[in-house]
């Protein structure tokens, strides 16, 4: 395995050891308490800024602040107008975009390939956004009744968006809350990731030099029990768009239950990657690899659960281990870097526990299995690309979410049977199939219980295909026309013509 010792740094200007304020009611403020926290470059542990740290009381202030923008100036402004903001924003993110990736590199570690290649995505979902903002419509219906009786539908703006995100990508997270909320007339505060939070309060600052008005874009930092956890039970809050653990996805549900307000929830996975033998396996080689590797297995949909014909299971697996052993780690901000640390000390020692729970349960680490601490890599929070084999449905590791670069490389013959035991699990968010076999694909697709299923590719995303989870992956869909929808409640409208 590469790894990168030491790279040339220089102090990103954002995230140069300085103090941020949160944002609210287009003011940059302290926190009510005046506490602050602090956030650190995974890869190397260093200061990056302390944060204003927001709780109940900051919470309070934006959710008046977002209330007020609805109900006021806000409501008046055109279709047209907001369409025109998220295209200015959509030019500032493009103008800025350097920054911004190298800001979510140094703020959880992901590599600058990764976050550099997020740029059609960031910006193509700023500019989708803004073609829906022109393109919300209710129906003119034609009822039944006796009489003279017009029907039709008006589409409103839901109203307060609480947003809630994990710190696993936070640009596009973060445009991935607020871009549909401004399209729909709605407002927002968005509590980023304690792990993460730089991205989202450097986007805020582009939000309001695009124009946005105050009190329509509110960022408030701060802890998931405190700032979150108000947000989430807070009685004027209208809808909670949610990205993050199941737990935390659960105390949400019933945090909402106060004013039921709306819940959207894109939560995590244990997706199955299906390899047939007579797949192509020059490329399912590498697709299942990264398919798990890519963003150090941070990912919701990552295709954890790698199910092999039997057939070519030996051959396959040791070629996904071959390719893991060469991947390159190291710190994100070298171009040559692949995998990058994992976000926290937290989320390393949760890795970790699961390569001994993975060696415990009689699988076999054919690739990695531990951590890595040669160097410069001491300082961070680096777990070597991972891959189980010999591993059966019913063990932890092939059952429950580990948010790490660990693949749990699992056997199957029968195809009937595989679907079954693919579908053996309480989520359903991602899904992926290699075959050269088209009626395969279509059977095997239409068979998986999850909301996405790659075909000899993975995890591909746009923002015009709607992207969401069944079963305990969540509810709700982000990206596409549906993803608008969540922003808005329907009216229907009767009026007695005779
Ligand atoms: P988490 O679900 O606790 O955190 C996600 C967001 O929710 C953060 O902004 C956090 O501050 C907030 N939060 C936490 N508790 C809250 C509460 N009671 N009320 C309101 N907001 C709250 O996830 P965490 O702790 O970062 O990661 C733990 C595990 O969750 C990971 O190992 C992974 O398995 C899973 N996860 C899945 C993600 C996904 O994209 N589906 C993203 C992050 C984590
Ligand atoms: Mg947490």
């Amino acid at each position: 395995m590469a790894v990168t010792q030491a790279i040339p740094m220089t102090r990103h200007p954002y995230a140069d050891g300085s103090y941020k304020k949160m944002l609210i009611d287009g003011q940059w403020i302290d926190a009510a308490s005046g506490k602050r926290f602090e956030t650190h470059n995974p890869a190397t542990g260093e200061l990056l800024a302390t944060v204003a740290e927001g709780d109940g009381e900051d919470i309070n202030r934006a959710v008046a602040a977002a209330r007020r923008a609805f109900e006021g100036p806000w409501s008046k402004v055109k279709p047209y107008e907001r369409q025109g903001l998220l295209l200015k924003l959509a030019d500032l993110v493009e103008k800025n975009f350097e920054e911004l990736s190298q800001l979510d590199t140094v703020d959880m570690g992901a590599p600058i390939s990764r976050t550099r290649g997020n740029r059609l995505r960031v910006l193509g979902m700023l500019r989708y956004y803004a073609g829906q903002a022109t393109a919300l419509h209710g129906e003119t219906i034609e009822n039944s009744l006796p009489g003279d009786i017009f029907s039709y539908t008006l589409k409103e703006p839901v109203g307060v968006v609480g947003a809630i995100i994990p710190w696993n990508g936070p640009l596009a997270a973060t445009v991935w809350k607020i871009g549909p909320a401004i399209a729909t007339g709605c407002t927002v505060v968005l509590k980023p990731a304690e792990e993460a939070p730089l991205t989202s309060l450097r986007l805020a600052e582009l939000c309001m030099e695009a124009g946005v008005p105050p009190g329509v874009v509110n960022v408030v930092p701060g802890y998931g029990e405190t700032a979150g956890a108000a947000l989430a039970s807070h009685p004027d809050v209208d809808k909670v768009a949610f990205t993050g653990s199941h737990i935390t996805g659960q105390s949400i549900i019933r945090a909402s239950a106060g004013n039921l307000k709306r819940v959207s929830l894109e939560l995590g996975g244990k997706s199955p990657d299906i390899v047939f033998a007579d797949a192509d396996l020059d490329a399912a080689v590498p697709g299942a690899a990264m398919a798990v590797f890519a963003n150090s297995g941070q990912i919701c949909s990552a295709g954890t659960r790698l199910f092999v014909e039997q057939k070519v299971y030996d051959e396959f697996v040791s070629r996904v281990a071959e390719f893991g052993k060469k991947l390159q780690v190291g710190n994100g901000l070298d171009p040559n870097t692949q995998i990058g640390p994992l976000v926290s000390q937290q989320q390393m020692d949760r890795v970790s526990d699961y390569l001994d729970i993975g060696q415990k349960e009689g699988a076999r680490a054919v690739a990695g299995g531990g951590r890595l601490t040669e160097g410069a890599l001491a300082k961070g929070y680096f777990v070597q690309p991972t891959v189980f084999a010999n591993v059966q449905d019913n063990m932890r590791i092939a059952q429950e979410e580990i948010f790490g670069p660990v693949i749990s490389a699992i056997s199957f013959e029968d195809t009937d049977e595989l679907v079954k035991r693919a579908n053996a699990t309480t989520f359903g968010l991602g899904s992926g199939v290699w075959t050269t076999n088209v009626s395969k694909a279509h059977q095997v697709a239409k068979a998986l219980r999850a909301g996405s299923v790659w075909v000899n590719c993975y995890q591909t995303m746009d923002p015009a295909v709607p992207f969401g989870g069944y079963k305990m992956s969540g509810y709700g869909r982000e990206s596409g026309k549906q993803h608008v929808e969540e922003y808005l409640n329907v009216k229907a409208v009767w009026i007695k013509t005779a």
